[in-house]
């Protein structure tokens, strides 16, 4: 794993979204992973500012967020769709229907979780997966489990995780859904490179286990250490474990 330390959250985010406009300009057609949450927020605003200032061209990049809540449609508050559209999708010419989203309301949750699954492969699969991770060592909706699912599923959220998404429901845990949609290990670790992102002290001890720790399903994100291209980007808090 690369391992690149930021002295704020805006420097790390100026360095990612910086990274990404390079790659889009390279491979215009490029395929991203995306995540949402707390720290992605900057990222999406300094791509949005770039987008703006450069006229960076999405118009041929197609995207796939990492996951969804179930229950909830495109449009409610509180959704990772209503989340892209308000921090990136709203501010940049990507074509809707280079969009991938998890439906939340799908009826039949398994035949959603295929055609995601067929849809990333007739894209040729992701080029660039950008990940969060939780303090539980989560990534996408992977929780810590006895066994992960390898592909896009349905999960049982944790209560740590409906805590960490409190946020996006007026700040009332209880109102967070129960479950969620979530791209599997493999889907993720299929992807040809992976940038985690990880700001603040709260995710220090999942990020120093991440990385120095054994691979574990317990600690999901372990499992990043498989994948030959990985680049994790920190604050300072974020690393304050690994000093
Ligand atoms: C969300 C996702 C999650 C988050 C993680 C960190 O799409 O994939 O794994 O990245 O829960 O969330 P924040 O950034 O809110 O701390």
């Amino acid at each position: 794993m690369k391992l690149e330390i930021y002295e704020s959250e805006h420097h790390l985010a100026l360095a990612l979204a910086s990274a990404v406009a390079g790659a889009i300009r390279r491979q215009p057609d490029m395929v991203l992973g995306l995540p949402t949450g707390r720290t992605p927020i900057a990222l999406y605003g300094e791509l949005v500012r770039l987008t703006c200032r450069e006229g960076l061209d999405w118009s041929r990049v197609r995207t796939f967020n990492l996951d969804e809540f179930v229950g909830l449609s495109a449009e409610t508050p509180g959704s990772y769709r209503s989340f892209m559209h308000q921090h990136l999708f709203a501010h940049v010419n990507l074509a809707g229907r280079h969009i991938g989203f998890l439906d939340g309301l799908a009826a039949d949750v398994e035949a959603e979780c295929d055609r995601y699954e067929r849809a990333i492969a007739a894209a040729g699969g992701i080029d660039l997966v950008i990940l969060g991770i939780g303090a539980n060592g989560h990534i996408g909706f992977n929780e810590p489990a006895p066994a992960l699912a390898s592909r896009t599923h349905r999960v049982a959220l944790e209560d740590e995780s409906r805590a960490g998404n409190a946020l996006w429901f007026g700040g009332d845990a209880a109102r967070v859904p129960r479950e969620a949609l979530s791209m599997g290990m493999a889907t993720i670790l299929n992807a040809r490179e992976v940038v985690l992102i990880a700001t603040g002290e709260g995710k220090a001890d999942a990020v120093a286990a991440m990385i120095r720790g054994g691979i574990t399903t317990e600690l999901p994100a372990s499992f990043l250490q498989l994948h030959p291209h990985v680049t994790v980007m920190l604050d300072e808090a974020a690393a304050g474990d690994l000093r």
